[in-house]
This record gives C-alpha cells, structure tokens and sequence, in this order.
C-alpha cells in the first residue's frame, strides 16, 4: 500500500557534494518527494531523533557527527516506500552495500554512511512529524 518514509541525507553527503545525485536516484527508484528541506541540527534535536540509540556505544559520536554540518530533510511517498528505500540506501555499513545503492556510491563507513530512512510504518511516523508539519507537504 501506499506509505510514506523519512529520509536524511547526512553531513557527510552534504558536504561532499551529493544532494543532487541522492535526491535523482531517489527519484528515479519511483518514489515521490512530499516535502524537503535542508536544516543544521542542534545537539537537542538530533538527541531526540536518535534517542532509541541512546544506550548504544556510538551515540555520543552519531549525535557529533549529525550536527557537523546541514542535512536534507525529506518526506518520501510510494507504495511499499519504507522497504523500497532501505533497499535503495544499501546496507548501514557500505562494505556491505549491493552495487547501484546509495551508499555503496557514497557512503565513507559505517557511520558516515550517506543517508537515512525509517525502518518501519510507527517510525516513519514519528520521524516525518518530527520535522515537517502537514502544511509542508504537497498534495
Ligand atoms: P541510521 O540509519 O541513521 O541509524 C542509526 C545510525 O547510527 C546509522 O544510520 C549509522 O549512521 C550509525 N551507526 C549504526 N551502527 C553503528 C556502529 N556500529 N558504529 C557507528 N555508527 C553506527
């Protein structure tokens, strides 16, 4: 059915130069961009985005690192969007990642791994509200 993903393009993808070609290959998979924005996150925002994490042994250094520079926030629609754009991210960790994925192409290591997207219907959920309001997306 029809759902609705998150997606952060992170730091290290920003800074390099990769917006545009991550947001074509988004594009390009099919999936419609509902709203997007680019925002540099402060420590307290990106706490409360990772606070699932907050109990992992790299919490302190992905918080660092997500409010290094500015990311690009986007709501993503299509049916079966969530896996569709797992599956077109690649594996967390790039040494993993299948040929033709996003962070097989630009990920650096397993943190700096390029982009995010939600892993589930209730996170996708949370996540969208937690940056964009209704009035933000488009029809
Ligand atoms: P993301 O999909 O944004 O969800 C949590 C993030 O934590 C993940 O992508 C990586 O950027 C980071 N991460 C996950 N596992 C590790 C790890 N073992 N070491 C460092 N960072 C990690």
């Amino acid at each position: 059915s029809k759902e609705l993903t998150f997606s952060i393009i992170k730091p290290d993808a920003v800074a390099a130069g990769n917006i545009g070609s991550i947001l074509q290959m988004i594009s390009d998979a099919g999936l419609k961009i509902k709203a997007t924005k680019m925002i540099h996150m402060s420590r307290e925002q990106a706490e409360g985005f990772y606070a699932v994490h907050k109990e992992r042994p790299f919490f302190g250094e992905l918080v660092d690192f997500m409010i290094s520079g500015p990311v690009v926030v986007s709501v993503l629609e299509g049916e079966n969007a969530i896996a569709r754009y797992r599956e077109l991210m690649g594996a967390t960790n790039p040494e993993q990642a299948e040929e033709g994925t996003i962070r097989k192409k630009f990920a650096t290591n397993i943190q700096n791994n390029a982009v995010h997207g939600s892993d589930a219907p209730e996170t996708a959920a949370v996540e969208v509200a937690y940056f964009f309001s209704n009035i933000e997306m488009v029809g």
